[in-house]
């Protein structure tokens, strides 16, 4: 595609005699377009030119104006308030998406910005025989969303999922276990049964301190790999996994790796041993810890407990290195809450001390988000705030099919579930990922909203257009037909994907392309309202089609990547 963002800064370079990667870097999209597709504040050059900026945009302006060349890439030049804008010439940039679409259709949704560059995205790592909340349900979808992105952009992407299935709370299920597993069906609800054992010992081991040490003696055996203990703790395992798994095929969420914290239980030592070795292992109050005020880190990082075990940081230390070794990664993302922020602070201050390249550390990101919600007394189910994914998706699937009850559609149940999850998805990306958020049902099931049902209903719309006609798809179009204003927003619209992804990897928020979606949809739907697109003549419908064509298939890329499948009919 051509760089019209280049193009501009060339020919403002090239008048005067100025270095073009420092006039390219002040290039700007004005907020309000009508204002033209790129500014540049001339206010940067008032003091090495020892002029006024809109004297320097008014010189500018007259000299561009000149350049007969350039009016094939710029219809317009402006200047107003020290500000040159810049209007993009329509025909070139239709011409230009359509060669570009039409000679790749693939190739167009996707880039290679990513090429020969690994990724790991970590996310979900629920703890297991705990319940699967709707926090658990955000931190999923933003991490798969991630994940989809950063493979649209050519990267090698590892999704990994750091189970928690380690801790001392296992030595008090194990006792649980002891004394009343015969009393539970763990075939059906495993988790909630899990949660009352937990519940029961802990109230138990509470009130007398025998029970108590057995429960550490139990951690003990585990840790040093006693087969009974081991046997339970992988009963449990599995059957956590078992919910999870059945929560992430609803989802379509997949994962390369499913290691959990216990995997590095034997590989604590060596991290043990590098700190030592540089130094950085000091003794508090019987516990170890690394100071990190030389990073600017306050607290210092623990990373063995007075009695001798490891804890949630050294595993995470060890699981650094064990990443860097097996993947050799550029980036390795940690999708997980914003409370935790300042542990992973510790940690990756404390990985600058483990004698490993910098690439690595260097490459460790915390990607944070805040809490979600629903609003008050919204939902029977819930305890507090506390409310499980399974019930959520159930209750967003019932209201679909409430809503669909009157309609004739084949195979409700399936696209009702497609729907419910287009909407708990969508909510989740939709806002800046930092934010509290609230899942309000009736608000994301807005088929005319800023929603994901919305995205999904305006994708089977262009889909229909195109049954309708009985499409063949043909590029042999005529560019004149389609230069209203609608479709030139579609044009724009359709040229900035490739950027939209790759600010959305730029900043890891997938709220970006949530965005720049619901505007294409917007978009289309303008197109769709003001415009006959099965008309009289031939010409002009084979233009119009092919525009929604195009939309069609950036919608539909946009929302697979996102995790949104697109329903047959709605
Ligand atoms: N299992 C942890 C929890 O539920 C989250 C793990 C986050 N990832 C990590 N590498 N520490 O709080």
């Amino acid at each position: 595609m051509i760089n019209f963002k280049n193009k501009i800064a060339e020919v403002i370079a090239d008048e005067l005699s100025a270095d073009i990667t420092e006039i390219k870097k002040n290039i700007e999209k004005p907020k309000d377009t009508n204002m033209g597709d790129y500014a540049f504040p001339c206010f940067v050059l008032a003091k090495a030119l020892k002029k006024a900026p809109n004297v320097i945009a008014e010189e500018l302006k007259g000299k561009i104006e000149q350049n007969e060349a350039f009016k094939q890439y710029v219809s317009n030049v402006s200047s107003i308030n020290g500000f040159l804008n810049f209007t993009v010439n329509k025909e070139t940039i239709t011409k230009d998406i359509i060669d570009t679409f039409s000679n790749d259709e693939e190739s167009f949704c996707k880039s290679n910005v990513g090429k020969n560059k690994t990724v790991l995205v970590e996310y979900s790592s629920p703890n297991i025989a705990k319940e699967f909340h709707i926090g658990h349900l955000k931190n999923t979808i933003i991490g798969h969303c991630l994940y989809n992105v950063y493979q649209a952009l050519g990267y090698k992407t590892f999704g990994l999922n750091h189970l928690g299935d380690y801790g001392t709370q296992f030595g008090k299920l194990i006792e649980g276990y002891k004394k009343w597993g015969n009393e539970y069906d763990f075939s059906v609800n495993p988790i909630e049964k899990m949660a009352d054992l937990y519940v029961r010992i802990s109230q138990l081991s509470s009130e007398d301190e025998q029970v108590l040490e057995a429960c550490r003696e139990n951690f003990r055996l585990l840790e040093n790999g006693d087969e009974f203990c081991t046997e339970i703790w992988k009963k449990f395992k599995d059957l956590s996994l078992i919910e999870f798994n059945e929560i992430y095929d609803i989802l379509g969420v997949h994962f390369d790796s499913m290691i959990g914290e216990a995997f590095y239980s034997d590989k604590m030592q060596e991290i043990m041993d590098a700190l030592e070795k540089n130094g950085k292992v000091i003794e508090s109050q019987g516990a170890k810890v690394v100071d990190l005020s030389d990073q600017g880190i306050d607290t210092p990082c623990i990373i063995q407990k007075t009695n001798g075990s490891s804890i949630y940081a050294t595993r995470d230390l060890a699981a650094i290195l064990y990443r860097a070794r097996t993947y050799d990664f550029d980036k390795c993302l940690y999708v997980v809450g914003i409370e935790q922020g300042l542990h992973f602070k510790q940690v990756f201050a404390v990985a600058r001390y483990l004698g490993i390249d910098e690439k690595y550390t260097n490459g460790l990101e915390h990607v944070s988000y805040g809490m979600i919600r629903l609003p008050e007394g919204k939902m029977s189910s819930r305890k507090g705030n506390f409310v499980t994914a399974r019930s959520l998706l159930k209750e967003t699937i019932d209201s679909v099919l409430e809503i669909m009850k009157d309609r004739d559609i084949n195979d409700k149940e399936k696209i009702a579930k497609q729907i419910a999850i287009g909407a708990i998805v969508f909510n989740n990306l939709s806002e800046n990922r930092v934010k509290d958020s609230v899942f309000d049902l009736n608000q994301a099931l807005n088929f005319n909203g800023e929603t994901g049902p919305y995205l999904q209903y305006m994708c089977v719309r262009t889909k229909s257009v195109l049954k309708k006609a009985n499409y063949v798809i043909d590029p042999n179009i005529d560019i004149d037909k389609i230069q209203d204003e609608n479709s030139n927003q579609i044009i724009n619209l359709l040229y900035k994907f490739e950027d939209t992804l790759k600010t959305v990897a730029d900043k890891n928020e997938p709220s970006i392309l949530a965005r720049y979606l619901i505007e294409l949809a917007q978009a289309f739907g303008s197109f769709y309202n003001n415009n006959q697109i099965l008309c009289e003549d031939e010409r002009t419908s084979k233009s119009r089609l092919y525009l929604t064509y195009m939309v069609k298939t950036v919608l539909e890329n946009g929302l697979q990547i996102m995790g949104i499948e697109v329903p047959e009919e709605m």
